[in-house]
């Protein structure tokens, strides 16, 4: 098989993060062309990867004939734009989380990749935890029998100093707060297991930063099926991180799935199944996520990875925390 030559916009923070991940499935995988408007960036990245083809032009990256799948790691309220325009080059597209701010935009992107016949991926490398999977698998088991309540809870501490970082950090329109930049992660995870969300109550205040979007929220989710579900995320923990979990509660047994970042059971107590040895991490997140990619091209399937569809979920109950914060009231989540 041809190695795939990734083209990765923006160079920011986790642009190593996928550089990592890419050289980690060298034998398949290649990081062809880069492109940032930072023009320094652009230098250094010349010096450390010379072989790099670099781009301060989006235009000229997307038109490199070469460049088989588009990674995008720009400020997450440009990616829709972005994945849009890749769409319509012909590219394949892969985004970093989330895929659009709003879900209006990425049913639209995925009408455009569905009529291209083009790849179109959110990464949420959360997916690919180890404790993550065993949890999933001892849902799919039915181990811990009807389920019935889950939870997702973000205590984390963001200083202001970080969102100073860059101007894009802490607003509505490019960044979305800790629903949609920190939490939308954990969220994801929620609906992964208990299910297609129904209707929420939420509120979402900005307690203690001086930012535009919500530092905290809360919300009570109501699945399909009847189970209920619950959320409390926020960047104000005090003094330091505290918490990113998730906890599903059945009649048989319960887990939690916490630890530094989602890789380990805080609690397991289920009937009949004791606690499974998580595996050692031979590859990150990131770098799984990217075998999938491979693994698809060569004609397997989906594997792991988060379609538009899928990514849809999330972003659903991730806007209804929006609306009902706003509006005051329940919000029913109508299926795409
Ligand atoms: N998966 C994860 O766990 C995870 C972790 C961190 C960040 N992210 C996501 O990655 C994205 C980037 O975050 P970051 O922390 O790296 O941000 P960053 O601000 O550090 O980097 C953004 C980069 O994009 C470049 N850029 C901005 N506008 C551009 C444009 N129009 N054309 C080309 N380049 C442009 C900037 O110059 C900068 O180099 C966000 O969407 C964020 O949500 C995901």
């Amino acid at each position: 098989m041809q190695k795939i030559r990734f083209g990765i916009v923006g160079c920011g923070k986790i642009f190593d993060r996928h550089a990592e991940a890419i050289k980690a499935n060298s034998e398949n995988a290649e990081l062809f062309a880069v492109s940032d408007k930072n023009m320094e960036r652009l230098e250094e990245i010349k010096n450390l990867y010379p072989t790099v083809k670099t781009y301060d032009s989006y235009e000229a990256f997307l038109n490199d004939s070469d460049v088989d799948m588009i990674v995008i790691c720009t400020p997450s309220g440009l990616h829709a734009q972005m994945a849009k325009a890749a769409l319509e080059k012909g590219k394949h597209v892969l985004c970093e989380k989330p895929l659009a701010m709003h879900p209006d935009d990425l049913k639209e992107l995925n009408a455009l990749a569905k009529e291209k016949n083009l790849h179109l991926f959110e990464v949420k490398q959360n997916r690919y935890s180890p404790a993550i999977k065993i949890l999933k698998e001892a849902l799919q088991q039915g181990r811990l029998g009807r389920i019935l309540l889950g939870n997702a809870t973000v205590r984390w501490n963001r200083t202001e100093e970080y969102y100073n970082q860059a101007d894009w950090f802490g607003t509505l329109k490019m960044d979305g707060g800790v629903i949609l930049n920190q939490a939308i992660h954990h969220i994801d995870l929620l609906c992964f297991m208990m299910g297609t969300p129904k209707s929420v109550m939420g509120i979402a205040e900005v307690l203690n930063h001086d930012i535009e979007a919500p530092d905290t929220a809360l919300a009570i989710v109501r699945f399909e099926g009847g189970s209920l579900g619950n959320l409390e995320l926020t960047t104000c923990a005090a003094p330091t991180n505290i918490e990113g979990s998730i906890t599903i509660m059945g009649d048989k047994g319960t887990i939690k799935v916490g630890g530094k970042s989602l890789d380990n059971f805080d609690i397991w107590q289920v009937e009949n199944y004791e606690k499974p040895q998580i595996p050692d991490a031979q590859f990150s997140n990131h770098a799984l996520l990217y075998k999938d990619i491979i693994s698809l091209f060569a004609g397997e399937n989906i594997g792991n990875l988060i379609n538009a569809e899928e990514a849809l979920k999330s972003l659903q109950l991730a806007q209804a925390i929006f609306d009902s914060a706003k509006e005051h009231r329940e919000i029913n989540i109508n299926p795409a």
